[in-house]
């Protein structure tokens, strides 16, 4: 195992999917981790992330300089370079302008890090405001760029490794070797992590987690709440109980579905409770979307919550939580994004139940979800599914929500993934959606003048939904969606197409 010390990085689940992607497991950790615990977690190797403080700021990050004499092998990155060469006797240089972007490294003398990097110079990233001045004892350097004099150093010797540029980033054009080059060469990690270890490993946890009693288990439709049924099912078989709240807000044919692959393929069974009405006559009326977000929350409570009273023997609640979940809500340094997400999780469950949590994912990134959801035989359209916020349709009826507008919305749905998906591009869009304006505009069908609604498309592509971009559709994939939705659509006269980036907009328009 790696470890990787989070010193607030927007970058650092990015090393960790760089480390992963060489099959070798990493767990991210605050800096408050104690050296004992990190002894006792024995690591192949620590990675110090990078992060937005200087070093000389009261109250930037720090951590018991005593980690570099575990005798583990440690490379420091960016801000955790500064934090190495100070904690070691070095000097580091306040700011005076801050590098960023775009580098030559010049390779001086390749050491380990740069062993094999076969461009001399090469392109690397830089983000940083404080430099080095003076190494600590025992340090040289291996590589300089026009503005850093020790944008590489190394101390072999006791395996400290520095890199003042961003290896984890591909714009770093041969980051991948150097990471390789610590991982492997100098930390000798094995590469063992694969989805089939971790299944087999998973199955046997979880059994042993909940050695008797029903487990349940609250479906939504999308990726993580069905992978993680699959596999608890494989590891308890009937003691797991799924229940699927189906809250009207679903797209075209999505609970049925699920039904289908469930039962027949998975042989999984599923308690389904219809509860469409019951949701949308709560949400009657109201506009504002926070309260469209509690009411839902609220009501899919009290639903799961009855279901579950019917079943006997209840010891466990299981639920789908992914790794940036808990890194986020653990983050030292959670900026506004912990607070952004804070409500994302309508599953968010019924505390009052008094049930033991099993969060069987909770170390895996969205990829590795699905690699291991393709390994239990999920179909690929679960699978592949693009993410879907928990309030479903009723965030993307703008304001007032009635079965109308949310049938215009779902056919609207179904006819842009069609083309979306005719068009090779579902998978590679982050998300692609319509969204339902409460705006009327006046348009003309044949010799009728039209008052009806406008329709918004979304498509955006991202890596984490942190921040996302518009995406660059084809013109003529637009011309197409737009005509088909304004003529096959009922009630809608218009459609525009969504421009916007995040931030500073958000991807969903609620
Ligand atoms: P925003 O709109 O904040 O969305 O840029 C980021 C990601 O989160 C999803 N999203 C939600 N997911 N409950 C959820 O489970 C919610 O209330 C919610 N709101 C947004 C959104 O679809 C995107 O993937």
């Amino acid at each position: 195992m790696i470890l990787i010390v989070d010193f607030g990085s927007q970058y650092n689940q990015l090393i960790a999917r760089r480390v992963r992607e060489m099959n070798v497991f990493c767990r991210i950790v605050p800096p408050t981790v104690p050296v004992d615990e990190i002894r006792e977690m024995a690591p192949e190797g620590i990675i110090l992330s990078g992060g937005p403080a200087s070093i000389y700021e009261p109250g930037s990050p720090s951590m018991d300089p005593a980690v570099f004499d575990l005798g583990i092998p440690v490379l420091g990155i960016c801000y955790g370079m500064h934090f190495m060469v100070h904690a070691l006797g070095g000097v580091v240089k306040g700011a005076k302008k801050r590098e960023y972007g775009p580098a030559n490294l010049d390779i001086q003398a390749p050491g380990t890090m740069l062993a094999g990097v076969a461009e001399n110079p090469t392109p690397c990233w830089m983000s940083h405001g404080d430099s080095i001045e003076s190494l600590p004892p025992g340090f040289s350097t291996t590589a300089t760029t026009a503005n850093t004099p020790f944008a590489a150093v190394e101390n072999p010797e006791r395996r400290l490794y520095a890199l003042q540029f961003h290896p984890e980033v591909t714009h770093t054009r041969e980051g991948a070797r150097m990471l390789e080059n610590f991982v492997k060469k100098v930390c000798a990690a094995k590469p063992s992590w694969t989805m089939e270890n971790f299944r087999d490993e998973a199955v046997a946890e979880i059994a042993r987690q909940a050695p008797e009693g029903k487990v349940i288990l609250g479906l939504s439709g999308g990726v993580d709440s069905s992978v993680a049924a699959v596999l608890l099912h494989r590891a308890i078989g009937q003691r797991l109980v799924p229940i699927f709240v189906d809250n009207g807000l679903l797209r075209e044919g999505e609970a049925g579905r699920m039904r289908e692959v469930f039962r027949n393929n998975l042989h999984v069974p599923v308690r389904f409770v219809g509860a469409g009405r019951r949701f949308l006559s709560a949400l009657s009326g109201v506009a504002d979307p926070e309260r469209k977000r509690k009411i839902i929350g609220r009501v899919f409570m009290e639903v799961f919550e009855a279901e579950a009273k019917k079943i006997k023997d209840v010891k466990f609640l299981a639920q789908g939580t992914l790794y940036p979940d808990i890194i986020e809500s653990v983050s030292a340094f959670g900026g506004p994004s912990a607070v952004i997400k804070s409500h994302h999780n309508v599953g968010g469950l019924p505390k009052k139940m008094k049930l033991s949590l099993i969060e069987p994912l909770k170390f895996l990134f969205k990829d590795e979800v699905r690699k291991l959801g393709a390994e239990l035989g999920l179909p690929e359209d679960m699978v592949w599914r693009q993410p879907f916020p928990g309030p479903g349709l009723a965030i993307r009826v703008i304001g007032e929500i009635t079965a109308r507008r949310l049938s215009i919305l779902r056919k609207a749905d179904t006819l842009l993934t069609e083309e979306i998906r005719a068009a090779g591009l579902y998978r590679k869009l982050w998300q692609s959606f319509p969204v339902l304006l409460p705006v009327k505009s006046v348009g003309i069908m044949g010799d009728q003048r039209t008052y009806e609604n406008i329709l918004a498309i979304r498509a955006v592509t991202s890596t984490d939904a942190m921040t996302a971009d518009w995406a660059r559709l084809p013109y003529d994939l637009l011309a197409r969606v737009s005509n088909r939705i304004i003529n096959e659509v009922r009630g809608v006269n218009r459609v525009v197409y969504d421009v916007s980036s995040k931030p500073p907009s958000t991807i969903e328009w609620e």
